[in-house]
């Protein structure tokens, strides 16, 4: 799967752009406040349904603009499909597939899958849950078809039995216990076997770009006690939630625990080593998906050599060129990424001002 061509127009400081992609590696240069990100944040935009850099689609359509507009085409499985978004200021958006609207980014997102790798990814690592239970839903939601349903099915028993205990309103609760239960551990046992995956990839990448974080480890918990089944837990802890009117065990607290050496990654690992922990992630990330889909994922790389020193960028790279699969990365300088991109597989770009020429 790759992109073949896209479009862009009304995204930050780009001008109005058609390019076309080598099918591996799509290398982007230019100074800092070209566009080089906004690029990379175009085609996030199109295939994961919102900008890696705001949760909001404002701060992304350029000031002069009230709508943006991302195509592609996209070779998948020797079929080609065109994918569109457009989304205005105002909210609404126009999704398309071939040549009909879609009313959800999930079923364009079905169709791209891309792996981000950039600064924002110590948020892994330093930042809260959150971001690690996306990390593993972000996957899911490409390696099982059925997972969106299940997720979205907890999600919503969850809102309506919080809605209600916060309300002290409690003669549904045992039906919102049962439906909770369900779906809960249909999405846990989901999580724990592409954990389990993840783990043991995760452990072979760190290794691979750092011997020394060789005791690195990757843990899942569940969200609630191991030793008990969720409407076990949930019915024990019932008295307690509607004391406090929220329900507090359950997938909705779920982690992933990275340990180095038994103790906490957050608070052992430098910087350095914690960039290539964020590496090792969404390489593992890529190679699971590569294993479950047949093909890899796109791969999104900002700001290689900022992120990493020589000899580890230049590994990211190796990797990357070994899993096979269509990667753009961006950097300053034009050396910089050829001299880890080996070979001849590639297109070079170069960002001036919000503007991208093809070089070769
Ligand atoms: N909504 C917007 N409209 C127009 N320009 C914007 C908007 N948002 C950001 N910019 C500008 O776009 C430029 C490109 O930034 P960026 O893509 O981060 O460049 P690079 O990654 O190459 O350093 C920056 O100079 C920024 O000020
Ligand atoms: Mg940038």
């Amino acid at each position: 799967m790759h992109v073949l061509s896209a479009s862009v127009s009304g995204i930050r400081n780009l001008s109005p752009t058609a390019l076309s992609f080598h099918p591996q590696g799509n290398l982007l240069f230019g100074l800092n406040g070209s566009g080089k990100t906004s690029f990379l944040e175009s085609l996030h935009l199109l295939a994961v349904g919102r900008s890696f850099r705001n949760a909001s689609i404002r701060p992304v359509i350029s000031h002069d603009c009230d709508t943006c507009l991302v195509t592609a085409k996209i070779n998948k499985a020797g079929k080609v499909h065109n994918l569109g978004m457009e989304r205005h200021r105002n909210g609404e958006s126009v999704l398309r597939i071939d040549a009909h609207n879609v009313a959800a980014r999930s079923s364009l997102a079905a169709l791209l899958p891309v792996v981000m790798l950039d600064t924002e990814g110590l948020a892994l690592i330093f930042d809260g849950p959150d971001n690690r239970r996306r990390y593993v839903d972000g996957t899911l939601f490409h390696v099982e078809p059925s997972f969106l349903a299940v997720w979205r099915r907890y999600q919503r028993a969850l809102k309506q039995r919080n809605a209600g205990l916060k309300r002290a309103i409690i003669s549904n609760d045992e039906a919102w216990l049962f439906d909770l239960a369900r779906a809960g551990e249909s999405l846990t046992n989901s999580r724990r076997q592409l954990v389990a995956r993840l783990a043991e990839t995760f452990q072979d990448m760190a290794s691979t770009l750092s011997p020394a974080l060789a005791g690195i480890e990757l843990i899942f918990k569940q969200g609630w006690d191991q030793q008990v089944a969720l409407q076990e837990a949930l019915t024990s802890g019932r008295d307690d939630d509607i004391r406090r009117g929220f329900t507090q065990a359950g997938p909705h607290r779920a982690d992933l625990r990275l340990r180095m050496n038994g103790r906490a990654a957050a608070e052992t690992l430098s910087r350095g080593q914690a960039k290539l922990v964020v590496a090792a992630l969404k390489l593992a990330q890529g190679q699971v998906l590569t294993d479950y889909l047949g093909f890899p994922p796109v791969y999104l790389v900002d700001d290689i050599t900022a992120e990493l020193d020589e000899s580890h960028a230049a590994r990211v790279c190796e990797v990357l060129q070994g899993q096979g699969g269509q990667v753009f990365i961006a950097a300053v300088e034009a050396e910089e990424l050829t001299r880890f991109w080996l070979g001849e597989a590639h297109s070079l770009f170069h960002v001036e001002q919000g503007r991208i020429t093809t070089l070769t």
